[in-house]
């Protein structure tokens, strides 16, 4: 179910040989575990980043822009602070690079975790981002050691997350929702 291929862990010292520049760069802008995501467009670069602040606004448009209704920034805000994993794809640019893909991952760190808000702005879709994100998502869950992963899948997605490994609950007949209104 966990496919390791579609992402790499910049070379770093590699790159701080043959460009130092570069490298600093990258680090300074997507922080240490800065990971490139491959995607079938070879005329963008493509970064992870799980330590790089969003700019909530950037982040809410890129929601809105899936389709997604607005919510509070403050309380985005403190739902970013308690997640346990959060990931920002990057469109790579030295000056400006912008928020086309995210995620975030909430759970006890240990056994159990649940992902939520998974999407890639429609204009990168259809280039491998999304599968990358989510390879790149359960890599890091399972290097915290945690064993099950689950999610809410929307009905139109649940073949993009089948194809990838994802078991759908059978029957329906396990998953509980409970909304305050
Ligand atoms: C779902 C989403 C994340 C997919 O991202 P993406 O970057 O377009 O997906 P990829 O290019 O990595 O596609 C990987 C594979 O899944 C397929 N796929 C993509 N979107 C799909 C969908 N909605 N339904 C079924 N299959 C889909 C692709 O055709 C591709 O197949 P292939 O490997 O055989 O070529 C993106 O469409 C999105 O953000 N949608 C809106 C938000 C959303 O619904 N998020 C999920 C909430 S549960």
């Amino acid at each position: 179910m966990i496919k390791k291929d579609g992402f790499k862990k910049v070379r770093l010292e590699k790159l701080f040989v043959s460009s130092p520049n570069t490298a600093n760069s990258l680090l300074t802008m997507y922080g240490e575990e800065v990971t490139e995501c491959i995607s079938k467009n070879k005329n963008y670069q493509f970064f992870f980043s799980q330590t790089k602040t969003f700019d909530l606004i950037e982040l809410e448009q890129l929601l809105q822009a899936v389709g997604w209704s607005r919510r509070p920034l403050r309380r985005v805000r403190k739902a970013l602070d308690n997640s346990l994993l959060k990931v920002g794809l990057w469109q790579h640019d030295t000056r400006f690079p912008r928020l086309v893909g995210f995620a975030r991952c909430t759970g006890d760190g240990i056994i159990d975790a649940t992902v939520w808000d998974v999407a890639i702005h429609p204009v990168y879709q259809k280039l491998g981002l999304g599968k990358n994100l989510m390879s790149y998502i359960l890599f890091n869950l399972k290097k915290m050691g945690i064993s099950k992963v689950t999610l809410f899948a929307d009905p139109g997605v649940v073949s993009f997350y089948k194809s990838q490994g994802w078991i759908l609950e059978p029957k329906g007949n396990k998953c509980a929702f409970w909304y305050a209104n």
